[in-house]
């Protein structure tokens, strides 16, 4: 189904921050240095620009990045980039997130001025926690989080792949500063759907937290590209190639459904795959693509201008069970 009014933006858990369902992950600006070198090539701060000025003229009003892409490299790529496109900080959203790891809760007001700096003149609309491997409780780190929010440093707060308890033990800890948690940001694909049946949505659900869907697209997988082409898996970065080599044989079935109902919609199969992450929820998840091409983004963009029927959605489901 075409919409004929632009798709509603979704509010980010009970906050009053709104984005659109599609957002873009800059994940990929890291590109070119240690993890992330491996894992996708380096992208010139004009083909970046290029990216988000594509994204932002297909509608998509917000972008995701974090401390460990790069260590302030895709932050400074996007703030460039948002800045090339005349976009002020105010028409924008940003969410950037910080590494727990080997630190302590007294690392978040530490680094804060860093993300700020890389970030440059554009603020932080949802900081998050980007893991739950810490030193210190999630209810030490939430009350961190809600001093920077205190004294106007960040918007609002999230985490990022932690399960339904420590989703819970945020949400309290927030709760008590006056605060709601935004967002959880997990893995969730057609071809990864463990947070249907580990607790995780059911408590999002609960709560009211927005669930951020990463890897939406299973790194590349759902575009089916590696699937009629597996030679270009040689050209893929090796951080990437093992993982998407192994899951070819068993998404071939539901990669063909999405390739069948990507032609009724004169859509792609990412498109498809997409589509059907932020509508079979209902309004529960928000995903964000990434994209190392404009072309990418402007698909990820496209897919906000229709709506699979709910047979369309329930065959695409039922393909994809076996990844629950
Ligand atoms: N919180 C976390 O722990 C966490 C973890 C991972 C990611 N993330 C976030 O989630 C975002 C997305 O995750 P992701 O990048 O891992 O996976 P993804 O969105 O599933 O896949 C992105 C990759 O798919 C390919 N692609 C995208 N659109 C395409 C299209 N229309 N046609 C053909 N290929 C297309 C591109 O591959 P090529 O570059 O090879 O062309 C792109 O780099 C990241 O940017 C990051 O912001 C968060």
């Amino acid at each position: 189904m075409m919409l004929s009014e632009p798709i509603n933006k979704r509010r980010l858990g009970q906050t009053e921050i709104e984005v659109t369902p599609i957002g873009l992950g800059v994940m990929q600006f890291a590109g070119g240095e240690g993890i992330f070198g491996m894992m996708f090539p380096e992208i010139s701060q004009e083909k970046m620009n290029g990216i988000i000025k594509t994204a932002l003229d297909g509608g998509i009003n917000w972008f995701d990045t974090a401390e460990i892409y790069g260590r302030g490299r895709s932050e400074r790529g996007l703030a460039n980039a948002l800045r090339a496109a005349e976009k002020k900080d105010d028409e924008v959203i940003v969410a950037t997130k910080w590494l727990p790891m080997l630190r302590t809760a007294r690392n978040i007001p530490r680094t804060i001025s860093d993300r700020l700096h890389f970030l440059d003149g554009y603020s932080i609309d949802l900081y998050m926690v980007h893991q739950p491997w810490g030193f210190s409780p999630p209810e030490a780190e939430m009350d961190a989080m809600a001093d920077l929010v205190q004294v106007g440093k960040i918007r609002s707060v999230g985490v990022s792949n932690f399960n339904a308890e420590q989703m819970r033990r945020a949400q309290m800890a927030l709760q008590k500063r006056g605060l709601p948690l935004a967002v959880n940001q997990v893995q969730y694909s057609l071809l990864h759907r463990k947070i249907e049946t580990n607790g995780v949505l059911a408590a999002a659900k609960e709560l009211g937290v927005t669930i951020t869907a990463w890897s939406p697209l299973a790194s590349g997988l759902l575009t089916g590209k590696f699937h009629k082409n597996p030679e270009i898996l040689n050209q893929t970065p090796f951080g990437r190639r093992m993982q998407l080599r192994r899951g070819i044989e068993r998404s071939r079935p539901l990669i063909q459904a999405l390739e069948e109902v990507s032609i009724k919609h004169d859509a792609t199969p990412a498109q498809i795959a997409l589509n059907w992450l932020i509508h079979f929820q209902g309004e529960a998840v928000v995903a964000i693509p990434g994209a190392s091409k404009a072309k990418q983004a402007e698909e990820s963009a496209g897919v906000m201008k229709f709506k699979l029927s709910n047979e369309e959605m329930n065959r695409l489901d039922k393909l994809s069970r076996v990844f629950r």
